[in-house]
């Protein structure tokens, strides 16, 4: 449904050494799609455009951009197959858990209440809002949560409602094809939640249903220590997902496009930094 506007095969030189070309395609947008609105940095009210333009190219990136369908997958349910390996340790929990087989839903529903770009370093920051959240996956854990010694091994899910994200992204900015890319380079996120309700299936290993039931009842009861002592597994889940939903946008889309003054890479670094790959 969605038609793509300019897609192209360019070519990207790169000086190694001064000395040897390297030359590598890569395959990105050369002509504006009509569903981003550009915005000026260097003009009054550039938040407030750059909030609105965010939040039509997101609605754009949900009903399907079929270049982001195929690099990325559907936004929602998400599938988010690696493992997440996490070692935590505070008041609450001392735990090592593994994520597999992860389906996340809600990020179809997301509003984006602030998208910023800093001036002097084009790092990113986007207030987005979840009505909810929900993780859908597998889980292999062993440690203490809220002082209950776990060890098990099957289904869980973690249902999150009124989930703000605050999302610092850093960039670096580089040229290629006559346009200026962000190369996302890190994504931190700092989480906020209204409530949280979860279940985790075969707790201690299938030993006793009814104290399986109870440690649930009791991580629901105490679903504020719950979720801290999850929070480490949720930002690093919540992150990566990010980082890849940003990194293939970005490299698929100019940063022009999103700031049509932004500026050439090669005059704000200085010419010798740079190195087009
Ligand atoms: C999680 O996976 C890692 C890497 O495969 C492994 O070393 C670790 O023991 C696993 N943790 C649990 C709790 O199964
Ligand atoms: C960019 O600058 C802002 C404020 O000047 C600072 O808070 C932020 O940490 C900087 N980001 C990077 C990636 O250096
Ligand atoms: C982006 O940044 C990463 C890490 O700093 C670097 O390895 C990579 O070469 C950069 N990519 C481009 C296209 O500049």
């Amino acid at each position: 449904m969605m038609r793509l506007i300019g897609l192209a095969w360019a070519t990207a030189v790169c000086w190694l050494l001064g000395a040897v070309d390297i030359v590598e395609s890569v395959a990105y947008f050369t002509e504006k799609p009509s569903y981003i609105e550009s915005c000026r940095i260097y003009e009054p009210e550039f938040t407030k455009c750059l909030t609105r333009s965010t939040q039509k190219f997101m609605n754009e990136v949900i009903n399907g951009i079929p270049e982001l369908l195929e690099s990325f997958g559907p936004m929602d349910p998400m599938r988010q197959d690696q493992l997440t390996f996490k070692q935590a340790n505070s008041d609450v929990a001392t735990i090592s858990a593994n994520l597999t087989e992860l389906l996340i839903r809600g990020f179809g529903n997301m509003v984006i209440k602030e998208s910023k770009v800093n001036k002097n370093n084009f790092s990113l920051q986007d207030k987005i809002y979840l009505p909810q959240m929900r993780l859908d996956g597998k889980y292999k854990m062993v440690g203490h949560i809220l002082r209950v010694p776990l060890r098990g091994a099957g289904k869980i899910y973690i249902e999150i409602d009124d989930l703000n994200i605050l999302v610092n992204v850093k960039t670096r900015l580089y040229e290629k094809g006559g346009f200026t890319f962000y190369n996302v380079t890190d994504v931190r996120v700092q989480l906020d939640v209204g409530k949280v309700r979860t279940n985790l299936e075969n707790l201690f290993n299938g030993r006793s249903k009814e104290v399986e039931r109870s440690t649930n009842q009791f991580f629901n009861d105490n679903w504020r220590d719950f979720f801290e002592a999850m929070r480490p597994l949720i930002s690093e889940t919540v992150e990566r997902t990010l980082m890849d939903l940003l990194k293939k946008t970005f490299d698929l889309i100019p940063a022009n496009f999103f700031v049509e003054d932004i500026p050439n890479s090669l005059e704000l670094y200085g010419r010798k930094t740079q190195m087009i790959t």
